[in-house]
């Protein structure tokens, strides 16, 4: 199947929030691996959720609490999957970004997950000023990290029980991608 992938915009953003509540409903459901540190009763893509996302696609680069995203769309103009890079919430990190995707259930093991990746990491490259992406990713979800280490993520670290909820415990581990070699290479 083709798939177009395009910048999330405000025209799209209702569709986009209608794709991320069923995605989130599917963590941890079924084949899917649990793929973001949320109770269930808590994966849903509510109303607040949605404005802290929509209002990031809106601020600037130059500044902090920025977010910006893409989707995929099938051929029926269905959005099937998103992938986003958001600013890092610490001091003198502008130089590096955070990682978030997904891909529909029934859209899965088609290349798509890739050419997600693949379009956030160019738009990062062709920004200049980011030397490097950096994700979460929950340690037993082992198609995304099959998926980063493909794409050439390397794992920096791993935290043993760092989330507990709904009666139980879950690693996680950082990986990251270095875009440019250090300033001191
Ligand atoms: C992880 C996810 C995004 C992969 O998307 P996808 O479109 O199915 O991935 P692709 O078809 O592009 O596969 C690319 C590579 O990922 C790896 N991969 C994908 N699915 C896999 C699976 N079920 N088992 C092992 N590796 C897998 C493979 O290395 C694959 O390359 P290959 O086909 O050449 O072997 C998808 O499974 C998903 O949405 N999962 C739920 C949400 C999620 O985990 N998000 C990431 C949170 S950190």
């Amino acid at each position: 199947m083709a798939y177009d992938i395009v910048v999330l915009q405000a025209d799209l953003f209702p569709a986009f929030a209608a794709y991320m509540d069923d995605h989130l409903r599917d963590n941890g459901i079924g084949n899917t691996s649990l793929f973001q540190p949320l109770a269930a009763a808590d994966c849903r893509f509510d109303v607040d959720r949605a404005e802290r996302f929509s209002s990031a696609l809106c601020a600037s680069t130059d500044g902090p609490g920025w977010r910006r995203a893409w989707v995929a769309m099938n051929n029926a103009g269905a959005v099937v999957g998103h992938v986003d890079l958001r600013d890092t919430p610490l001091p003198y990190t502008r130089h590096r970004c955070l990682l978030g995707m997904g891909v529909d259930r029934h859209h899965r093991g088609a290349g798509l997950g890739r050419q997600l990746l693949e379009t956030a990491t160019k738009w990062a490259i062709g920004r200049g000023w980011i030397d490097w992406i950096d994700l979460q990713v929950i340690s037993s979800n082992a198609p995304a990290v099959r998926l980063y280490e493909k794409a050439g993520f390397v794992q920096t670290g791993s935290t043993s029980d760092l989330f507990r909820f709904d009666q139980r415990s879950v690693d996680s581990n950082s990986m990251s991608l270095r875009l440019k070699p250090s300033p001191d290479a």
